[in-house]
């Protein structure tokens, strides 16, 4: 989390900073700020809160920095140190002569922090940032040369960093370094952008240059340079961004929220392009690169991934074991990167993410990458750090999508988990030929199914009305909806701060129901399959304990309406469908609560989109 801008050339900067902030607003946005070169010195500006109030604090300053074109920003999203004026970036050495912008985790900022104290530096913030800003003008005190100063501070900086530093003795030139952090450079004619993200820069430029780990790079406006840790000179690799510069619009919704839920029939739609044709025929994923005799023999599959994307891959296990009779772990990858797993050249690998930069998953794919497992990833971002790392790349195609609250996302990514569930059954000959046409027949008509749920929310507004004032909610599935329970509760937690919790229906009578009384709401989550009636009888024992009791259905059994003080109805699709079309109501009811109790939808409190630190 955390987005970093950088900008030498000819325009002027601040116009240039502040756009690139706001395209990077998703990575955090508790905090900004912005160094630019003037005259004869550096001047920093920041301030708390969104990026409007950095804005607004700007206005004062105009005739300051007007006609600066240099310079760099940040939007953070607070690691150490509370979100205060202080602890934002950018962060200066003690007299003020080096600036930087920091995206990551400095692990050894203590032990650096006690030793420059120790050598007169004053600090000013509580960040382990402000290290590396005394730490490389230190080296730059002995060195009198600022890339080689960074290179050398660089060495003995522990953790994840993308750094952007400027010195008041440069009037146009700017250094930037990387480890498991992302960064780019934007090459235009006359001017150098460096960014976490290519939203930031697109606007002026579609040629870039990622950095790849421990490179430094120097830009002025008409020259960049490239090295290696050791300052070996490297061949710059330019690529041609594969984007357009898109306005972000709500296209008249009310937030991004609702206008991406929205979004999820054409998600489906774009996603089967090219890959379903007809029911009778092989699903088509030339993306995945294993041969077909490697699928047959593959006897074990993990499946990694955080947040939202863990729930993807909760239903991914289940389709996978169901139709290609694989045994398939899943794991959150906080947890997978910390112990002795077993993982080798023959287990499939797959990385679940929709940015493709979470660094707990980035690490646990390169760690099962290094011990020699196929890596396929399964993201919303072809060009992210994930995505370099595949064998594989499974890309869901489902557009950028702004709520820091994933939806559409999410449906991608099931998607992807269909596909290649089928994709497998049919190489494996695992799952009868019947049984795959019907889904594929499914599939593609579940955009429409998803339209008529859109069509009309009365119920679900209605509903989320009713609950809006509950402080705590449960969601209970079983089965192939358990990911989608978990998932519901996580999107009420995320955006209407509500304590949701999703649970295997099981499982309640084993600790929860103790929780149950007639101020708890209960969503059961009952699509007609082989769990149905066993969810009944749960369901059963929570109104036995007077819970408020919602049920989600696509059965018009009229034993609910007994039961079930709100009833939401979802089209009827078979069971093995039903994640994809169940979780719309959920989402939409998260959406719903929120925007009654007048949260901020779109940006929900300590939340980033991408979570870049471990
Ligand atoms: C953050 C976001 C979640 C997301 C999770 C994993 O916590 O707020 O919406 O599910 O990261 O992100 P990824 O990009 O790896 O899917």
């Amino acid at each position: 989390m955390c987005g970093i801008v950088g900008y030498v050339g000819f325009r002027s900067v601040a116009d240039i900073l502040l756009d690139g902030l706001e395209q990077l607003e998703y990575r955090g946005y508790d905090s900004s700020g912005i160094a630019v070169k003037c005259d004869n010195d550096i001047k920093v500006y920041k301030a708390v809160g969104k990026l409007k109030n950095l804005r607004e604090e700007l206005k004062s300053h105009v005739k300051e920095f007007e006609k600066s074109t240099m310079g760099i920003g940040h939007i953070r999203w607070a690691t150490h140190g509370a979100p205060t004026v202080l602890n934002a970036h950018p962060h200066t050495c003690t007299h003020g002569n080096l600036v930087l912008v920091h995206n990551g985790i400095i692990e050894n900022y203590k032990e650096l922090r006690a030793e420059l104290e120790k050598e007169g530096c004053v600090f000013k913030s509580q960040t382990d940032t402000e290290v590396a800003a005394h730490f490389i003008a230190k080296k730059y005190d002995e060195t009198h040369d600022l890339t080689e100063a960074v290179r050398l501070a660089s060495k003995e900086i522990e953790g994840a960093y993308a750094l952007c530093v400027m010195h008041n003795d440069y009037k146009d030139t700017i250094v930037a370094t990387k480890r498991n952090a992302p960064l780019l450079v934007g090459i235009g004619e006359g001017e150098y952008l460096i960014a976490s993200d290519v939203p930031a820069i697109i606007k002026y430029t579609k040629k870039a240059m990622y950095l790849s780990e421990n490179q430094i790079v120097t830009v002025t406006p008409d020259s960049m340079k490239l090295i290696d840790k050791d300052g070996n000179e490297v061949q710059p690799k330019i690529e041609l961004l594969p984007w357009e510069p898109v306005a972000l619009s709500k296209m008249g919704y009310k937030h991004f929220m609702l206008k991406e839920i929205h979004e999820q029939p054409d998600v489906i739609r774009n996603i089967l392009v090219g890959k379903l044709h007809t029911a009778a025929e092989p699903v088509i994923l030339d993306e995945v690169k294993l041969t077909k005799d490697t699928l047959k023999k593959l006897t074990r599959i993990q499946i990694i991934a955080c947040g939202t994307s863990l729930h993807a891959a909760m239903v991914g296990k289940y389709l996978l074991e169901t139709f290609c009779g694989i045994a398939v772990d899943v794991e959150a990858s906080s947890e997978y990167i910390y112990r002795r797993t077993v993982t080798d050249e023959h287990t499939l690998v797959i990385g679940v993410s929709q940015s493709g930069e979470t660094a707990d998953t980035l690490t646990a794919i390169k760690q099962a990458k290094a011990r020699g497992s196929h890596i396929l990833i399964i993201t919303n971002r072809p060009d992210s750090s994930m995505a370099r790392e595949a064998d594989s790349l499974l890309s869901v195609n489902a557009g950028i999508e702004v709520s820091v609250a994933a939806t559409k996302s999410y449906i991608a990514q099931l998607m992807a988990f269909y596909l290649l569930a089928l994709y497998m059954a049919e190489i494996k000959g695992s799952t009868d030929k019947s049984i795959i046409q019907s889904i594929k027949n499914e599939l593609m008509i579940l955009p429409q199914k998803i339209e008529q749920v859109l069509a009309n929310t009365d119920e679900i507004q209605k509903c989320a009305r009713k609950y809006s004032n509950t402080k705590d909610f449960i969601y209970i599935a079983r089965g192939i909806n358990l990911p989608t329970a978990l998932e519901g509760a996580l999107k009420l937690k995320e955006i209407s701060y509500i304590n949701a919790t999703g649970y295997a229906a099981g499982e309640l009578k084993h600790g929860p129901i103790a929780m149950l009384d007639d101020t708890m709401p209960v969503l059961s989550i009952l699509m007609k399959g082989i769990v149905y009636d066993k969810l009944l009888s749960n369901s059963e024992e929570a109104k036995a304990r007077n819970a408020r009791m919602i049920a989600l259905t696509n059965s018009n059994d009229p034993k609910l309406e007994d039961l079930f003080e709100c009833i939401i109805r979802v089209p009827e699709v078979q069971e093995f469908l039903s994640p994809i079309i169940a979780v719309i109501p959920l989402q939409l009811i998260a959406y719903y609560i929120a925007e009654f109790l007048g949260k901020d939808v779109d940006q929900p409190r300590n939340l980033a989109k991408s979570v870049t630190v471990e």
